[in-house]
């Protein structure tokens, strides 16, 4: 496969918060630079040569243009985002050509994508119409309902990370369904029609930045690497 017919859809246009209050965590700095750079840096590291689409809230896009110029970093196709987590893929999804023949979406807000995962993903592609990096399940687990709580087994479980990869066509049809509130990512979008993803060995040093301690530790992480 080339690697011009991967288009790698970034996600950084969720904003918990109004720009002049707090800065939304894919603009903090992590080793001096913002951390949506470490990732579309690493994104193009693990894809080189992919096309990169990255989807921004529409409050932010002057503001990344300047971070652009003051870090002389050399920004990939923006595209506005949407209300929703889902609302963002689509619309990066509807500007992609149809001469795509891979899909990847991942989270801006993960900084630290390693190469050998995604080439996984990649190579499981030959057997799927989709791929998601996954880990174990390493706290203790408990359904909760109206009635009360439960243990559960959590050899069942695994939690699900980011990049997903996909066949293009099968995640342009997937994104043509309506939305539904059990889409909370693009495995489950692929799910509503059926397509019935690879799992593949994801990486406890992929986290999703979400306290601001998650800097932090992957400012560590990246010095162990
Ligand atoms: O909110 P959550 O942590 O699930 O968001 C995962 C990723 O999706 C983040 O990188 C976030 O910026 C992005 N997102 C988005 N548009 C939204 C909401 C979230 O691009 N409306």
């Amino acid at each position: 496969m080339k690697a011009q017919h991967i288009y790698n859809i970034i996600v950084a246009a969720g904003s918990g918060s109004r720009f002049g209050a707090e800065l939304p965590k894919q603009y903090c700095l992590m080793n001096g630079r913002p951390v949506l750079m470490h990732t579309i840096e690493n994104m193009r590291v693990a894809l080189p040569d992919s096309q990169i689409v990255l989807v921004l809230n529409k409050d932010f896009v002057d503001y990344w243009a300047e971070l652009c110029e003051q870090y002389s970093f050399v920004s990939p196709r923006v595209v506005v985002g949407g209300d929703s987590r889902w609302q963002s893929v689509k619309n990066a999804v509807d500007t992609i050509p149809r001469e795509a023949e891979v899909i990847t979406v991942h989270d801006g807000a993960r900084p630290i994508v390693d190469r050998m995962m995604v080439e996984r993903l990649i190579a499981a592609l030959d057997g799927a119409p989709g791929a998601i990096p996954v880990v174990s399940v390493t706290d203790s687990l408990r359904r909760v309902n109206e009635q009360g709580s439960a243990p559960v087994d959590r050899s069942q479980y695994k939690a699900v990370q980011t990049p997903q990869a996909f066949h293009a066509d099968k995640l342009v049809e997937a994104y043509s369904l309506p939305f539904n509130p059990t889409f909370t990512d693009d495995a489950s979008v692929m799910a509503a029609l059926g397509n019935d993803v690879a799992l593949v060995e994801g990486d406890t040093y992929n986290i999703k930045i979400t306290n601001p301690l998650d800097i932090e530790i992957a400012q560590l992480y990246l010095r162990q690497r």
